[in-house]
């Protein structure tokens, strides 16, 4: 008896040396951590129960049967987070540098199965050379299972991705169809096809880094979410945003024990727009003042930074905020914004987390470059996304509504339960300027004439007045107060039902 257990402890030993010392040091000099290391920074102390530690693959080509690491280079199994249960693998580089065989594949979709049938997010720790190039299609119909679950899961349970390491070729795609990805700075990348292929193809001389490192994808394609120092300082922000999240569609968000005063005034609030209407002032401020606690987290926040998007609390409930920037672009939609906040609102919407959408927006950016890559479709998809969700939606405009975005924003028209605005709103189809250039086309070269016109104009649009006496707008509340006011209106629309007409799925924009 004594024996067995013995050999259990020697065999769970060899398990967790992975690839061995000589490749876990070389994982180390690189600044990363090991597969095991990685759980284990991710998860409660002691809360990992792994699964399928003795896996080992099953190939025979290649001299592949006499190297048969038990665990098949991923840990997989369940842990919590602050005591909220997730899934999660984690690719073992050490192990044939993480590559995927049909076994590790299998492994990873039982812990997605098991997620799914049991209402728990995956977390998915990436780190591997892509197909294990040994057991050709075998590994590729490992990848496809992947994927077929991603999209299963896909609005049922959240799924988080983070990018430790390699992750290219179509293996990229299993990240890409998952809520949310996070890479490490300098040590992960994501492509298609890599430097040498491009070198080759296109002529382009390009570093793994600038071809897909952490700070082109959050920049620039807008592929990842949030890029970070280094591993732990990655799994501790992935740990803050499980937090905030439900465990699956059929739960809501959990709620947080809170210490701030959910009537606090403001005062601050009252002089945050300036007097003059095109200087900008920072949206993010009132982001933080209206947080419980000023605890805000951003998603995508080094890209298309004229749109804010993340989690706060109110009352210890999760609230997805949305938010024109005036900082850039003066808040102007465009293509990118759009992309980046429509997704957000569709995550928001089906995994049953309120959204709070504050406005100070003057239109979608007029441009050639806009309009070639097709502004008009992804500008449909803020609307779209907007309009098809069912969760409660707060509104309050701030400063400039005009146009077209108005509607966009979350307005009443697009079944926004509570649209407030601040006494500086102007909500009109344009800027006075602009309106007065066009209706007084006849008066132009007289300054005068256009001055008392827009005057005119401003008087009678540049007010959250107009819309208010319409009912477009619930009410027009004092900014110090905004606080409480819109945490009333959630507190009010936590029992909301909305139901769509029934349909197989509906045909956003893409
Ligand atoms: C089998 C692999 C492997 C792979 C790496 N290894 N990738 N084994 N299949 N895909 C093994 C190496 O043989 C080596 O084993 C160990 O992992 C570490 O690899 P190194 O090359 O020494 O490490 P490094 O120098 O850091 O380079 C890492 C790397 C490189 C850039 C990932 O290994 C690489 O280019 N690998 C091949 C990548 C690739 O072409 N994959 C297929 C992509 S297509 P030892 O025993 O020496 O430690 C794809 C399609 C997916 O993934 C399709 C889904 C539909």
């Amino acid at each position: 008896m004594k024996d067995i257990l013995q050999e259990l402890e020697t065999r769970r030993a060899d398990a967790r040396m992975g690839g061995g010392q000589k490749r876990i040091d070389a994982q180390h000099a690189r600044g990363k951590l090991t597969a095991r290391e990685r759980v284990e920074l991710l998860l409660d102390e002691g809360s990992f129960e792994e699964y399928d530690m003795f896996v080992t693959h099953r190939c025979t080509d290649f001299g592949m049967e006499k190297n048969r690491p038990a665990g098949d280079g991923v840990v997989t199994g369940w842990g919590t987070i602050n005591g909220r249960m997730v899934y999660v693998f984690s690719q073992d580089f050490t192990v044939l540098g993480g590559s995927v065989s049909a076994t590790h594949a299998m492994k990873i979709c039982k812990i997605m199965d098991m997620a799914m049938q049991n209402g728990a997010p995956v977390i998915g720790i990436n780190d591997s050379g892509g197909a294990r190039i040994q057991e050709g299609v075998d590994s590729l119909a490992g990848y496809g299972e992947v994927f077929q679950r991603n999209i299963m899961a896909s609005g049922v349970v959240p799924q988080i991705s983070v990018i430790m390491g390699p992750c290219a070729g179509g293996a990229v795609y299993s990240p890409a169809m998952t809520d949310f990805i996070f890479m490490v700075k300098d040590s992960s990348y994501m492509f298609v096809t890599g430097p040498d292929v491009v070198k080759t193809v296109t002529n382009e001389h390009v570093t793994a880094e600038e071809l897909g490192g952490a700070t082109t994808h959050t920049r620039k394609s807008s592929v990842a979410d949030g890029a970070f120092e280094n591993d732990v300082e990655a799994l501790a922000e992935v740990r803050r945003l499980v937090d905030f999240l439900p465990l699956n569609n059929r739960q809501p968000a959990p709620v947080r024990p809170f210490f701030d005063d959910v009537d606090r005034l403001e005062e601050s609030l009252d002089t945050l727009v300036p007097e003059n209407a095109n200087t900008p002032y920072d949206m993010k401020e009132l982001i933080l003042k209206l947080a419980d606690e000023g605890d805000f987290y951003e998603i995508q926040e080094d890209f298309a930074k004229n749109i804010i998007t993340g989690f706060i609390r109110l009352e210890g409930q999760t609230v997805g905020v949305v938010a024109n920037q005036p900082m850039v672009l003066a808040g102007v939609l465009d293509i990118d914004s759009a992309r980046k906040a429509a997704r957000f609102v569709r995550f928001c919407d089906c995994f049953g987390i309120p959204i709070l959408t504050l406005v100070d927006v003057p239109g979608f950016l007029p441009g050639t470059s806009q309009e070639y890559n097709g502004v008009i479709k992804h500008g449909a998809k803020l609307l779209f996304a907007y309009g098809e969700a069912t969760v409660p939606k707060v509104t309050v405009i701030t400063r400039k509504s005009y146009g077209g975005a108005y509607v966009v924003m979350a307005s009443k028209h697009l079944r926004a339960d509570v649209n407030y605005a601040w006494p500086t709103s102007e909500i009109a189809v344009m800027g006075a300027k602009g309106a007065t250039e066009i209706i007084h086309r006849a008066d132009l070269g007289d300054e005068d004439k256009i001055a008392a016109h827009a005057k005119e104009y401003e008087d009678r649009f540049a007010n959250p007045f107009v819309a208010a006496e319409r009912g477009f707008i619930d009410e027009v509340i004092q900014p110090r107060s905004t606080r409480k006011r819109v945490a009333r209106a959630f507190a009010a629309l936590r029992s909301k039902k909305q139901e769509m007409p029934w349909k197989k799925h509906d045909n956003i924009p893409l």
